[in-house]
């Protein structure tokens, strides 16, 4: 069975989300009424070449081919191409049943790939919205660099089970800790320093003063140029954030996380 239908008949039990990485900020979320939620599905290899002199090849293999991808709401923090991916959204089939949500500058990259301005959710920092049983609170980032200046992360609430903080690619700030308000029971982070975004020790930083139950490292292998060893973070958590649980997720494969874990 292809991982897209293995995801689809995966049961999530109550209060839990299953999750699956696909390789740098890309995820599938599923919530326990069935509701498929992705962000920033890099599924393509269209970075690479983008910048001539830094190694931009995916290092991470394809595990569902755009047309395969057979989800309910398409979500991208910020118009960087590992994140809102062109290539991607151009070959998504099912854009008549996709909700396409993300910030101004993504929101274009839909509309010049097809998708119809009906399917289109503008999100930004303190926007809410709800599609089925989960709600998606939008937070704020700052931007790396002046080439997107609408970065933005995501609280994912799944029914009335747990909430997910993703960061999104960003420089630190304070602010970050603002997400704290959605009280996130599990925070996905970048953690790679490069490129101008959270070192493993800043994340650390930001998840001890957000105090989720865990926290997983992402965005730090897709790369040759743009790599980092999570278990840095491991050891960075261990010391900024007591009692916050690491998880290290592998490729493709659910993890199921309850808020009472
Ligand atoms: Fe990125």
């Amino acid at each position: 069975m292809s991982l897209m239908k293995e995801i689809r008949h995966f049961a999530v039990p109550k209060n839990h989300v299953a999750i699956w990485w696909f390789g740098q900020n890309g995820f599938i979320f599923k919530s326990p009424e069935g509701t498929l939620v992705s962000t920033d599905l890099y599924l393509t290899d269209s970075c690479e070449g983008l910048h001539p002199g830094i190694d931009l090849k995916r290092r991470v293999p394809v595990l569902i081919e755009p047309e395969e991808l057979d989800i309910d709401v398409f979500t991208c923090t910020h118009n960087h191409q590992d994140h809102t991916d062109p290539e991607t959204v151009r070959r998504v089939k099912n854009k008549d049943t996709i909700a396409f949500v993300g910030p101004h500058p993504a929101t274009d990259v839909y509309r010049a790939e097809k998708v119809e301005d009906g399917r289109i959710h503008v999100s930004y920092p303190q926007c809410e919205m709800e599609f089925k049983d989960v709600k998606i609170n939008g937070t704020f980032a700052l931007p790396t660099d002046d080439t997107d200046l609408n970065h933005m992360g995501f609280v994912f609430s799944f029914g009335n089970g747990p909430r997910v903080y993703v960061t999104g690619d960003t420089d630190y700030t304070d602010l970050l800790v603002s997400a704290a308000k959605h009280k996130p029971d599990l925070v996905i982070t970048c953690i790679n320093g490069g490129f101008n975004n959270l070192s493993h020790w800043e994340a650390a930083d930001i998840v001890g003063k957000i105090k989720p139950k865990a926290a997983i490292p992402c965005h730090y292998d897709m790369f040759a140029d743009n790599q980092a060893d999570p278990k840095q973070f491991r050891a960075s958590l261990f010391l900024k954030a007591p009692g916050v649980v690491y998880q290290e997720m592998g490729y493709g494969k659910p993890l199921l996380f309850s808020a009472e874990r």
